[in-house]
Order: structure tokens, then C-alpha cells, then sequence
């Protein structure tokens, strides 16, 4: 197939936990989703990616997969599941599920069974089990520091109640690192994946990818000068982005092509450069990955650009498609994160920086963000929320967090529950139509009010609508459906490029400028009635046609 369905896809993150409750329970579910298909088919989006909805103790929100062939009960079952996929296909809607595969949950058959199992066994070979070091074996195997924060191994129990094996995990200790060096383990996610793609999903978004070669004999680390775990600036880490990593991708390239209809893979893979990221994306291994450097950018034309222009000539070699993404599950809303007038990198959790936030700038950046994102070549991915203009929820009381982040890191680090809150879809107060019960998982604020989709569908100016017509504007221009991409040259506080018929223009500066062209306006992010003087507002975007 020439242009397969993934290499122009706008794509929407579903955290199920979070989307829409059916039965009361104060957590979405399946039937949640399967309700709420004609207002995602009206938003025109083409794929839902569903972060894990297997069954899950939620040490880590579901990324701590206890059976990786059904669904957990707070969620539904298969034959929701099925229902959901079918459904969807009827409204044009492709599933796409998120593998977690570097690790299990410490409750799963495979670790149970390996704790079970004396050390040297081949059920301790499925996990990374070590003796630890020193006389009593009380020093862990080696210096490994985890993705959440602390030290990367678990002492185990003996049955006999003594001290025993340490065993590896990159993320929570409830989340023990699989080895994928070993043969077995290779096959029990062969059959994962097909058990999933026979049950016709379009795609696999696989989870936390570098993490799952690791350097032969795991030597320790060299923290020194480095930035702790920091992936994105690190190169040389013994346990992240290991070369032989890219064996595991082809296998699994190998399994998607057994089958037909354009399945694919998106990988999650935070790597130190967008060459480094371009590996993942070579013709026998994963179809796309996510652009983290472009979510990372802040909201400043230089640094955009940079971006853009790196992402596409490092993919360039290989055919891959470019990716843009905003937020997700994992980092603080882009409402938020815009609204400060400089922004920090920062992937996970709260950003450290405390400037003050200014909701306002924050959404009319958001405004013209979404469509920088929708106006480049390449597939989409957005947040469920961000349509709505979702901030993130920064004052959730203690005692309601969950994030391990949270926890592991003495809560020096607040997490990601701020970007997880319940959405807020109709009415006047808390649930929002999200439940029937007022006793969601997380309290939502007062002032969502404003922001639910029923308040948003009747007005024009909506975030809502504004991703509406992007998205149906992204669909129906021919320029926007191609990959032809020029730069066009502007001052020093825009960005412009042209596209086949349409221009797009984003004005990142603090005055209106003069827009470099004329024609008809498809859609505009703010400030219309400049547009029609020939010029673009602060902090603006306007999609131009031109013939
Ligand atoms: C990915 C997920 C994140 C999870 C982690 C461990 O980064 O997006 O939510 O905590 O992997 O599975």
C-alpha cells in the first residue's frame, strides 16, 4: 500500500481510567468509550490509542500489567473490548492498544512463578534476578537508579522468611523489567501481539521501548557529570537505547506484517537524538515513533523550527513519517505548561519552574499550537481533554495522588496526576457527566464548568470547535493531505510554511505582524478580525488558502 492510513493519521489518547465512567464506579471503562464513538467521529480523529487496559493492581495506572490477554474488570471484558473495536471500525475509527513490555506486574503469573522458583531457574530467567553484593548480599547487584526515582532492584523473600535474590526494575519495584534476551520471553509477546491483532487492532503503541536491552553483564553505570536517568541527554547509558534493541523491534515488524490492513507500530522511546530516534523507525523495524523533542519544545519559533527541521531530515533516510505530539498521560498539560512565559523541559510530572502560570496565554497558545500540530506533514497524536482546553490540575490534595512518582520520589515530585484528572463533559458541577457517582478517582475542579463538551459544542470560539475544523480542514484541503513541506521566509517572531495550496503562518511574538500572503482564511486561531487587515495577532496561527 502506497499511503498507508498511519502516515497522515490524527490519533487521539484515550487514558481509560480517566474518559467517560458507564457504571457508576468513578473510573471510565470500555462501555465509556463505546459511548462516547459519535463525539470522537464528530471531532474526525482516525485512531484511538488506549493507554493499558489490561487487568492491573494500578501500581503505575495500568502500566503494571498483571495478564496481557484480557481486560481488567474496573475496565470491562474481552467482549467489550471487541464490541469497542467493531464499533469503532463502523464510525472509521481504528484501536490502537499500548504493549507494556519491558515489564510485567510483580502480581503476574511469570513473576509469581519466578519467586517461586529457586535462583539459577529457568522461571528466574524470564526477569532479571541477581544475588546482591558483599558479604550478606544486602548491596544491590549494581548502581542502577530507577526511571521513578531511588535505586533500580527489589531485595526478594526467601520462603523461609530470609534475605534473598535482588531483582531488576526500571520503573516501580510493583513493575519488575522482563529479560528480553531470553527466547521465551520473545514468544509469549509474539503471541501477545497476535491474540491482539487477530481481535482487529490496527496498532501497538509500544511502552517505554529503550528500556528493554540492557548491556551484557549489567555493568554499572557512569553517573558522573550525567544527568541521572535523563534518556534525552545521555547516549552511553548501560540500560537505555542498548543497540540491540533494535532485534527486538524486527521481530516484532515481523509479526505485524503477518498480517494485513496496515497494522502498526508506534514506539515510546525518549532517546538522546533525533538521529538516535530515526533508528526505531527504519524500514524492517517500527512505523513511527513519538516526537519527543517537539512536546519538549517550548513555545519560542527558534527552537521549533529547530525541531521541525531535524525531525524530518533525520527521517528523511528511512521513508518514516514525521510525528507531532502536545501532551499525554505523562507530562503537565500544554494549556499549563504554554502558560508560562518561558517554559522548562520537563517530561515528567510537574515542571520545577515557578513562574507564575497565566491560563489565558497558556490557552491562546494552546490555541495555536494545536495548529502548528495539525498543519505539518506527518500523523497526530493529542490527549483526550486537550480539545477541550484542559488545564493541568496542579492542587490535587495528597491524599488523593496515586502516581508512584509521587511516592518514590518522597514526593519531592508531585507526578502525573494533575494531566489525569476525570474529564468534565457536561452540567454545571463535579462529575461533569464524567460518572454518576461524585466520587471520582480524582476530584475534578469547580471551574471545568466552563470547559465541558457540552458547554463547548454551541460556542463557535470553542477550543472544541477549533479542533473541529482544524481536523476537517486537515481532511479536505489537498495541500494539508500531501508531505510537501517549504519553509516560507519570515521575521524573526514567526514561523510560515507552505504546503501545496495552503500556508500556514504562527505569529509567536508579543504584537501583531503582517501576514506574508493573501487569500481565503481556513481557519484562524484568534484575533479574526486582524486577519481580514492583512495582519496575524500575538501568539496567533491562520491556515491560508492560496492558489
Ligand atoms: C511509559 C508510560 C508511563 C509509564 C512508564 C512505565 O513512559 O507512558 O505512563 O509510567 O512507561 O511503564
Amino acid at each position: 500500500m502506497t499511503n498507508p492510513w498511519w502516515r497522515t493519521a490524527v490519533i487521539y489518547e484515550v487514558y481509560p481510567r480517566s474518559f467517560a465512567d458507564s457504571n457508576g464506579s468513578g473510573e471510565g471503562d470500555i462501555n465509556g468509550i463505546r459511548a462516547k464513538l459519535p463525539y470522537l467521529a464528530a471531532l474526525g480523529v482516525d485512531a484511538l490509542w488506549i493507554a493499558p487496559w489490561y487487568p492491573s493492581p494500578m501500581a503505575d495506572g495500568g502500566y503494571d500489567v498483571s495478564d496481557y490477554c484480557n481486560i481488567d474488570p474496573r475496565y470491562g471484558t474481552l467482549e467489550d473490548a471487541d464490541a469497542l473495536i467493531a464499533e469503532a471500525a463502523s464510525h472509521g475509527i481504528r484501536i490502537v492498544i499500548d504493549l507494556v513490555a519491558n515489564h510485567c506486574s510483580i502480581q503476574h503469573a511469570w513473576f509469581q512463578r519466578a519467586l517461586a522458583a529457586a535462583p539459577g531457574s529457568p522461571e528466574r530467567e524470564w526477569f532479571y534476578f541477581r544475588d546482591g553484593l558483599g558479604e550478606n548480599g544486602d548491596t544491590p547487584p549494581n548502581n542502577w537508579i530507577s526511571n521513578f526515582g531511588g535505586i533500580a532492584w527489589t531485595r526478594t523473600k526467601n520462603s523461609d522468611g530470609t534475605d534473598g535474590q535482588w531483582y531488576l526494575h526500571t520503573f516501580a519495584p510493583e513493575q519488575p523489567d522482563l529479560n528480553w534476551n531470553n527466547e521465551v520471553v520473545q514468544q509469549a509477546f509474539d503471541d501477545i501481539l497476535r491474540f491482539w491483532f487477530d481481535r482487529g487492532v490496527a496498532g501497538v503503541r509500544a511502552d517505554a521501548v529503550p528500556a528493554m536491552a540492557k548491556v551484557d553483564g549489567l555493568p554499572d553505570a557512569d553517573y558522573e557529570g550525567k544527568p541521572g536517568f535523563r534518556s534525552s541527554e545521555w547516549t552511553d547509558n548501560p540500560h537505555w537505547d542498548v543497540p540491540h534493541i533494535h532485534e527486538y523491534m524486527r521481530r516484532w515488524r515481523r509479526v505485524s506484517d503477518e498480517y494485513s490492513g496496515d497494522r502498526m507500530f508506534v514506539t515510546e522511546a525518549v532517546v538522546s537524538s533525533p538521529e538516535r530516534l530515526a533508528l526505531y523507525v527504519r524500514p524492517d523495524e517500527m512505523h513511527t515513533s513519538f516526537n519527543f523533542d517537539f512536546l519538549l519544545g517550548s513555545w519560542e519559533p527558534k527552537t521549533l523550527r529547530e525541531v521541525i527541521d531535524q525531525t524530518m531530515d533525520s527521517l528523511a533516510p528511512y521513508g518514516a513519517p514525521s510525528t507531532w505530539v502536545l501532551s499525554n498521560h505523562d507530562v503537565t498539560r500544554h494549556v499549563t505548561r504554554f502558560g508560562r512565559k518561558r517554559q522548562q523541559k520537563q517530561l515528567f510530572g510537574i515542571d520545577a519552574d515557578d513562574q507564575p502560570i497565566d491560563i489565558a496565554l497558556g490557552t491562546r497558545r494552546a490555541r495555536a499550537a494545536a495548529m502548528l500540530m495539525l498543519g505539518l506533514p506527518g500523523s497526530v497524536y493529542f490527549y483526550q481533554g486537550e480539545e477541550l482546553g484542559l488545564p493541568n490540575v496542579d492542587d490535587l490534595p495528597d491524599e488523593v495522588l496515586q502516581d508512584p512518582m509521587f511516592f518514590q520520589s518522597g514526593g519531592t515530585n508531585r507526578g502525573r496526576d494533575g494531566c489525569r484528572v476525570p474529564l468534565p463533559w457536561s452540567g454545571s458541577v463535579a462529575p461533569f457527566g464524567f460518572s454518576s457517582t461524585t466520587a471520582t478517582w480524582l476530584p475534578q475542579p469547580a471551574e471545568w464548568e466552563a470547559l465541558t463538551a457540552e458547554a463547548q459544542e454551541s460556542d463557535e470560539a470553542s477550543m472544541l470547535n477549533l479542533y473541529r475544523r482544524a481536523i476537517s480542514v486537515r481532511r479536505s484541503v489537498a495541500g494539508l493531505q500531501g508531505e510537501d513541506f517549504e519553509w516560507i521566509p519570515s521575521g524573526e517572531f514567526v514561523l510560515a510554511f507552505r504546503r501545496g495550496d495552503v500556508t500556514c503562518v504562527f505569529n509567536f511574538g508579543e504584537i501583531p505582524v503582517e501576514l506574508p500572503i493573501a487569500g481565503e482564511v481556513l481557519v484562524v486561531s484568534a484575533d479574526a478580525h486582524l486577519v481580514e487587515q492583512g495582519l496575524l495577532g500575538s501568539d496567533c496561527a491562520v491556515w491560508i488558502h492560496t492558489v
